[in-house]
């Protein structure tokens, strides 16, 4: 009989990509996806730890699925609470205390041996206890990439593929280091045949994801290790990619080969993200980013020189502890000055075991809040612009997936932006072509003009398709 898993992913990009992973190992034990976790037999949280906020959230919804496996338990069925990724991985042993509701507990390196997990905790319960107790969050010396299997087809064009994991960085605020270990690259070989895999289903757009994604070193296969920019124009040469994307980047691997695949790959696409956190010399010490304002704006000036028209990202923290009034007018200086298309800012949340967590310089929260409504204001007014300064441009657009309204379709401009291409409309009509069903073109890349800007998304005018 057919067993149902509900997978509930927290976190970064690397956690969905490890969330389908975790299905995908799955499927040949005969597993389905569950819609709910009212219709499943296991219950996989994938967590994540970045943020004091982010780690909460679990132990509230470990409390919710309590009361739904003690239900069930009456019904006479059996359910499974499965925990991984980074909450897991840096508290397992503690959860496994405090939430005995909970069966399984594994790292974010250990998703290949999820199905013997499962066995042993049945065989738990098979001597009639109602929770099981499975820990494994082991760093194997055997990559979990050497045993997941693939994906057979995909719900969108456009797919996130690790390439990289792990961090050795050790920025003063951040969990990552410890919770999911040191750097590690896959091959360029592994790579190629997962992105050719993708390929073959249909996947036009590719970004390629790591904690640390520019520092990839992976083994070329001849001895020597390839970089980044060497393995996205491997990527490139797949017959049916078009675009690539990496994320996320560090400012201190930018090297000039990465800078001038943007530049060089057509597919490379004119948008990075790239973190910065702080425009305060003083602040970028402190959190160990090991390098300063001014090589950030060398970085930035290069990668503009390269390609004119790229679009920058970046993620700030305020309130860093020591973070003055003076340090933090250097990060609305930093971003005036660089002015990104979209970015994603936090208040710092200390976290258990890092070293800014122990500082006694901490900043009040009631400043951290005022600092972030600041910044976030103008990193909104800079988006607004960035999205209003596309009315009237060509760009292609990849189509991924439906609007709210019938006869809409959503995809994603080479700037990120989310666009929406409505087909209903006459004037959008192909011509000479007889009232294509617009859900054909679901999964293609489209060109079209842009003629509103909102504050999410823009609206985009069918000219012709690509394909
Ligand atoms: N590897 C990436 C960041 C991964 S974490 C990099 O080096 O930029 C994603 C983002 O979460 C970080 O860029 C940072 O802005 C934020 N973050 C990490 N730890 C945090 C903390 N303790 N408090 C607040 N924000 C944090
Ligand atoms: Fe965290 Fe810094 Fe590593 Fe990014 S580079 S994952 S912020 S330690
Ligand atoms: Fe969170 Fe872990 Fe990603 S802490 S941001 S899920 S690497």
């Amino acid at each position: 009989m057919s067993k149902k898993v509900f997978v509930k992913t927290y976190g970064c990009q690397m956690n969905v990509y490890d969330s389908n992973r975790m299905v995908n190992v799955l499927k040949p034990h005969g597993y389905e996806v569950a819609e709910s976790p009212e219709e499943a037999d296991l219950v996989i949280l994938n967590t994540c730890h970045i943020r004091e906020k982010a780690a909460e959230k679990v132990y509230s919804e470990i409390g919710r699925l309590k009361k739904l496996k003690i239900n069930k338990a009456k019904n006479g069925q059996d359910m499974y609470i499965a925990v991984a990724g980074c909450v897991a991985q840096a508290e397992g042993a503690e959860m496994m205390q405090r939430a005995p509701a909970v069966d399984l507990v594994l790292g974010p390196q250990t998703y290949h041996r999820l199905p013997a997990m499962l066995n042993s905790a049945a065989e738990q319960r098979a001597g009639g206890r109602t929770s099981s107790r499975v820990l494994d969050t082991e760093f194997p010396i055997d990559t979990k990439f050497d045993h997941l299997p693939k994906e057979s087809d995909f719900d969108s064009p456009a797919q996130f593929l690790t390439i990289q994991e792990g961090c050795d960085k050790f920025c003063a605020f951040c969990v990552v280091p410890y919770t999911r270990g040191a750097e590690y690259s896959r091959s360029v070989e592994a790579v190629v045949e997962e992105a050719t895999h993708m390929a073959a289903k249909g996947v036009v757009e590719i970004t390629l994801l790591g904690q640390n994604v520019n520092a990839y070193h992976g083994d070329g296969g001849d001895g020597e290790t390839r970089n980044l920019g060497e393995l996205i124009g491997a990527v490139a040469d797949i017959e049916g990619i078009e675009r690539i994307r990496y994320t996320t980047s560090h400012p201190r691997d930018m090297d000039d080969e990465l800078i001038s695949a943007h530049k060089d790959i057509d597919a490379c696409m004119p948008y990075l993200h790239l973190p910065v956190q702080s425009g305060s010399d003083t602040i970028l010490a402190a959190m160990n980013r090991k390098h300063t304002r001014e090589e950030y704006f060398t970085i930035i000036d290069k990668l503009r020189a390269a390609r004119p028209d790229l679009a920058l990202s970046s993620d700030f923290i305020v309130g860093f502890p020591g973070e003055t009034d003076a340090d933090f007018e250097d990060t609305m200086d930093l971003v005036r000055r660089v002015k990104y298309s979209q970015a994603y800012s936090f208040k710092y949340s200390p976290r258990p075991g890092t070293p800014a967590a122990a500082a006694e310089t901490q900043v009040p929260e009631d400043v951290k809040s005022e600092r972030l409504a600041r910044l976030q204001t103008l990193l909104e007014q800079h988006q607004a612009e960035f999205n209003e300064a596309s009315i009237g441009l060509e760009m292609d657009i990849l189509l991924e997936r439906e609007g709210k309204m019938k006869g809409q379709l959503i995809g994603r401009s080479p700037y990120l932006q989310a666009v929406v291409v409505d087909f209903s409309d006459s004037d959008n009509a192909l011509d000479g072509e007889a009232d294509p069903s617009y859900t054909d073109f679901m999964g293609k890349l489209v060109r079209v003009k842009i003629v509103a800007s909102g504050q999410r998304s823009l609206t985009g005018e069918l000219m012709k398709t690509l394909h």
